[in-house]
């Protein structure tokens, strides 16, 4: 009786363990599939560069830039429509903006009373580019690049405009250790070009130069580093970039003493957090109470 009874016991623990075991496997991999989709997104948001220009297929004879090619740009910045034509072809080149048809340009001459609109030329390479400068939303829309020939001949740009938008990681609030280094990515997303400059402030004050800040750039985002930070660090930042809208959030230190340390601390923290390593000790327990019993039963 006592014997069927341990037995009874032991295949209860056994069950135990592998439900843990199950269940522990789950967590893990729900983790890395929330990685995975997040590494995917930062990835396509680098994979911007200036002024990105797509390409189909080649006309034959007058154009070398290929029809209805589309040229991305940021609002603020500096769109270059290409309009390359065959050294062969003499006429004259002119870019004509389709929602109005007004004449922009003709050979290296600006028509319109707008001097944002130039014609890039490059002689030897009969690169007859529309240089737009500072880019605006409503610049958006089909360009004609014509050449006149008998008969003229046009090729069709298209340009469409994106905005900046600024954004931190882990907004709207951050909570961190004192002594700890804080660490604040803004990241630009549509840029087509990097920003002139990426202004940081704590609450209104730019901390760019202080002492025991480092600011990193890259071209389509900025690293804020506060090294060793204490209360005196508390409060609002903002990522503040020449071409976007400032973005903001709101820093929390905290004293690394017990009492002082949240349940759920939002640190981004590679190793086992604290519930899962609870979860992970009381499975622990489990192989050994199966010895203890096994050894009762055989004894
Ligand atoms: C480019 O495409 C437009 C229509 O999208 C067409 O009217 C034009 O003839 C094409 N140009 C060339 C050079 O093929
Ligand atoms: C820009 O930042 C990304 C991620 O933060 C990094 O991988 C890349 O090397 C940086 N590029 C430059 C030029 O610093
Ligand atoms: C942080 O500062 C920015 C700019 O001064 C402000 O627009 C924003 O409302 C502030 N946010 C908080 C939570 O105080
Ligand atoms: C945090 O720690 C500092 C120094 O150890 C102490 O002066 C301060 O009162 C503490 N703040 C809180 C809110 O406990
Ligand atoms: C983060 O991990 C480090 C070691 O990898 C550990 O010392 C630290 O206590 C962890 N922080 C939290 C909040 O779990």
């Amino acid at each position: 009786m006592a014997h069927r009874f341990s037995t009874l016991i032991t295949g209860v623990l056994i069950a135990l363990l592998f439900s843990c075991l199950i269940n522990l496997e789950a967590k893990h991999s729900v983790k890395s599939i929330h990685r995975r989709s997040y590494n995917h997104r930062r990835k396509n948001q680098d994979d911007s560069s200036t002024n990105i220009v797509k390409a189909q297929s080649n006309p034959e004879n007058v154009f070398i830039t290929s029809n209805n090619t589309i040229v991305t740009a940021q609002a603020g910045g500096t769109a270059i429509l290409p309009c390359i034509i065959r050294k062969s072809n003499t006429g004259v080149v002119s870019w004509i903006r389709r929602h109005d048809y007004r004449l922009l340009t003709v050979g290296l001459l600006t028509y319109i009373a707008d001097n944002r609109f130039m014609v890039e030329h490059i002689r030897h390479l009969q690169n007859w580019g529309l240089l737009i400068k500072p880019v605006r939303s409503s610049d958006a829309g089909l360009y004609e690049c014509q050449v006149s020939l008998h008969p003229s001949s046009s090729i069709f740009v298209e340009l469409k405009v994106t905005k900046v938008v600024a954004e931190i990681l882990g907004a709207p609030d951050l909570h961190l250790n004192a002594g700890s280094t804080l660490q604040l990515v803004c990241s630009l997303i549509h840029s087509t070009e990097p920003p002139t400059y990426v202004f940081w402030y704590h609450e209104s004050r730019m901390i760019n130069y202080d002492s025991g800040v480092t600011v990193l750039p890259n071209h389509s985002s900025s690293v804020l580093l506060v090294h060793d930070v204490d209360k005196s660090h508390n409060g609002n930042y903002t990522c503040s970039p020449s071409n976007a809208k400032p973005s903001s959030i709101y820093v929390h230190v905290l004293n690394a003493t017990a009492e002082e340390q949240p349940a759920a601390m939002q640190h981004a923290n590679a190793s086992i957090s604290s519930t899962n390593r609870k979860f992970f000790n009381f499975c622990l327990i489990w192989p050994v109470l199966i010895i203890v019993v096994e050894r009762k039963r055989t004894r």
